[in-house]
């Protein structure tokens, strides 16, 4: 009897590990799913990470961030700090405002942004704060806008100060992250300053004396409003006892952009 037993048990449970076995054979062949199958139900993102995955398209797959799939797994949304940690920019807020997953470098730009800036682009940031102005007052995509790494024109928003003055001028003087901070090199075209000092660039320009031939960077150096010294390229150019009686230089020779010509006087 024990024995039957015994072969009536063996027999049952022969029989339980065969359905056991050919049901999760049939359960596997359902339900596992591969990349290959995506497409076949949804044509919208595999299309995206064709056309712009980057690394999400070379260094990973599908299932590397949709694990498993409804209705057996309830959420299989990734986190991005699964795989992001470990810089400044992975702790800001809301990353799919601006990323795509299924095209992550094609970043939209909606809404104010500055500190995500920031986190990536120091140095504009710095300048802003040492040299504040307006500009100051703006989102980085106010002038950056659309599109991450567009670069906006002056003249975009801003009239130039001439009509001969174009936008590669602009930033002869200034620079957008400091705008007021008005500085400018020595071979500055005299015309680019005459667009605001027209007097005094044909003031210049009718005098016959040698300094029409000088540029107006060449006096007024590097900072806007910066005024020479007739001694910081003369020196002391008369006998000591003429200047004690004549202390400026102005009593004899008019002004720097319409020197009295001594020599063609005597003339
Ligand atoms: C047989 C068709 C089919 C296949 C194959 C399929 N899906 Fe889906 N998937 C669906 C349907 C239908 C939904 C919508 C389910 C719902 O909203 O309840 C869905 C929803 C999703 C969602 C959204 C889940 C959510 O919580 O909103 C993701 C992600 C997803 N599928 C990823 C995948 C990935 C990855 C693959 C390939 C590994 C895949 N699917 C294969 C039909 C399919
Ligand atoms: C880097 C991780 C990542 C990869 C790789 C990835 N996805 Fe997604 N996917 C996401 C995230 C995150 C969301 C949620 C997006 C959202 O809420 O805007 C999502 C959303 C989805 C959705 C739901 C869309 C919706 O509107 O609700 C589907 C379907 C989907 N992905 C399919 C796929 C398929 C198919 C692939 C491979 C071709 C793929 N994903 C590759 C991260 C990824
Ligand atoms: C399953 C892991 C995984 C998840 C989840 C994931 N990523 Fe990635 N992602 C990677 C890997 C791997 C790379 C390539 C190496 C790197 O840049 O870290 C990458 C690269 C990127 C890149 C640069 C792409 C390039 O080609 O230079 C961006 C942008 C990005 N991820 C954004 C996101 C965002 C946003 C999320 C959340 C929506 C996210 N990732 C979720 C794995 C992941
Ligand atoms: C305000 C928009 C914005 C937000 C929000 C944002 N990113 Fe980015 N992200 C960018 C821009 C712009 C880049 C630079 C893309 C490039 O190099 O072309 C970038 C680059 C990346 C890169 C690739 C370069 C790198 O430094 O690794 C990863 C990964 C990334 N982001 C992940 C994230 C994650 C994770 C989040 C959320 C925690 C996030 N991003 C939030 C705009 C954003
Ligand atoms: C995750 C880091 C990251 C974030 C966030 C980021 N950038 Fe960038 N940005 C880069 C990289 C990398 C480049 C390309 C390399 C370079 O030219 O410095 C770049 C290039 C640029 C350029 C073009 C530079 C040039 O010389 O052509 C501008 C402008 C720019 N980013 C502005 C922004 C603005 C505005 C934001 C915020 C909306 C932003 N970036 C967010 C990493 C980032
Ligand atoms: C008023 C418009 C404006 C604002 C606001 C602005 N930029 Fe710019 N940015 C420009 C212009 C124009 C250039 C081209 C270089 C120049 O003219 O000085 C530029 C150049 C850049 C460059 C490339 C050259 C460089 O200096 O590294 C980066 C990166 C950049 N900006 C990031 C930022 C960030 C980050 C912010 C916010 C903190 C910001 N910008 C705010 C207009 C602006
Ligand atoms: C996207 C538009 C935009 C761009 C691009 C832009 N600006 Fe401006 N800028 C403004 C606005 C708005 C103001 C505020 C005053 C006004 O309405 O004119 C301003 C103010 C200024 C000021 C006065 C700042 C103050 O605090 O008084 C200067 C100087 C200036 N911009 C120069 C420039 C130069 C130079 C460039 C290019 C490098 C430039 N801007 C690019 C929009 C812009
Ligand atoms: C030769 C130097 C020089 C050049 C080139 C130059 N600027 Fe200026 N800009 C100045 C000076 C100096 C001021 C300050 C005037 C003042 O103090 O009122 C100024 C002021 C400004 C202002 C603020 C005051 C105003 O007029 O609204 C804006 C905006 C401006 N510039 C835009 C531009 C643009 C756009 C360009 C290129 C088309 C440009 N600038 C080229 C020297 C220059
Ligand atoms: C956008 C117009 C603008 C441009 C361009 C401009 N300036 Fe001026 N500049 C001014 C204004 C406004 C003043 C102040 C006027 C006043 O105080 O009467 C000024 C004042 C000056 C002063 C007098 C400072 C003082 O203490 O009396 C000098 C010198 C000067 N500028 C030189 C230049 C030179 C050199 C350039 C070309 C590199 C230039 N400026 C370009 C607008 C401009
Ligand atoms: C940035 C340097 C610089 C400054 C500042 C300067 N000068 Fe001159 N000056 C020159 C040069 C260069 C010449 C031409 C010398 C030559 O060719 O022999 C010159 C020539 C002259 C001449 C001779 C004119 C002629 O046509 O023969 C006089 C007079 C003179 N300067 C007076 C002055 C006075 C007065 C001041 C101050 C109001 C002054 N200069 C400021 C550089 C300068
Ligand atoms: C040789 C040197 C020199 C050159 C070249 C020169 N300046 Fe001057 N400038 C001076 C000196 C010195 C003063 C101070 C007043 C004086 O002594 O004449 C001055 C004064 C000024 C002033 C303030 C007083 C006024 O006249 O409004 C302005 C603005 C100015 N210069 C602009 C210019 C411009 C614009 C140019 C080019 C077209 C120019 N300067 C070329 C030396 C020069
Ligand atoms: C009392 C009148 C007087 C005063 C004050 C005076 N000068 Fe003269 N300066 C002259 C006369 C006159 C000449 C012409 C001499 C000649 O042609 O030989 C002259 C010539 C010059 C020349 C040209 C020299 C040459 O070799 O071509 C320079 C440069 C000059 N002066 C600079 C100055 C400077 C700088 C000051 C102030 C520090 C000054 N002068 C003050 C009367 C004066």
């Amino acid at each position: 009897m024990f024995k039957n037993q015994w072969k009536v048990l063996s027999v049952a449970m022969f029989v339980m590990v065969l359905v056991v076995c050919s049901s999760t054979a049939a359960l596997a062949e359902q339900a596992v799913l591969t990349v290959a199958d995506c497409v076949k139900c949804h044509s919208e993102q595999p299309a995206q990470i064709e056309a712009g995955g980057a690394a999400h398209k070379t260094e990973i797959d599908c299932q590397a961030c949709h694990e498993g799939h409804r209705p057996s797994v309830a959420n299989n949304i990734p986190e991005c700090s699964n795989c992001h940690e470990g810089s400044a920019h992975y702790e800001v807020e809301n990353c799919l405002g601006c990323h795509n997953p299924h095209q992550p470098l094609d970043v939209r730009l909606e809404g104010e942004h500055k500190q995500v800036c920031v986190s990536c682009h120091a140095g504009p940031e710095q300048q802003m704060v040492a040299s504040p102005s307006q500009h100051a007052t703006f989102a980085c995509n106010f002038c950056h806008a659309d599109k991450h790494g567009s670069i906006p024109q002056c003249i975009d928003c801003h009239e130039p100060h001439s009509e001969s003055m174009t936008a590669a001028d602009c930033s002869t003087c200034h620079q957008a992250h400091k705008p007021l901070e008005l500085t400018y090199p020595a071979n500055t075209a005299s015309l680019l300053c005459a667009s605001c000092h027209d007097s005094a660039f044909e003031t210049l320009s009718a005098s016959k004396a040698k300094h029409s031939q000088i540029a107006c960077a060449t006096c007024h150096t590097t900072k806007h409003k910066t005024v020479p010294q007739c001694a910081d390229c003369h020196g002391v150019p008369h006998a000591q006892a003429m200047h004690e009686r004549f202390p400026k230089c102005s009593d004899c020779h008019n002004i720097a952009h319409d020197l009295n010509n001594w020599p063609t006087k005597k003339n």
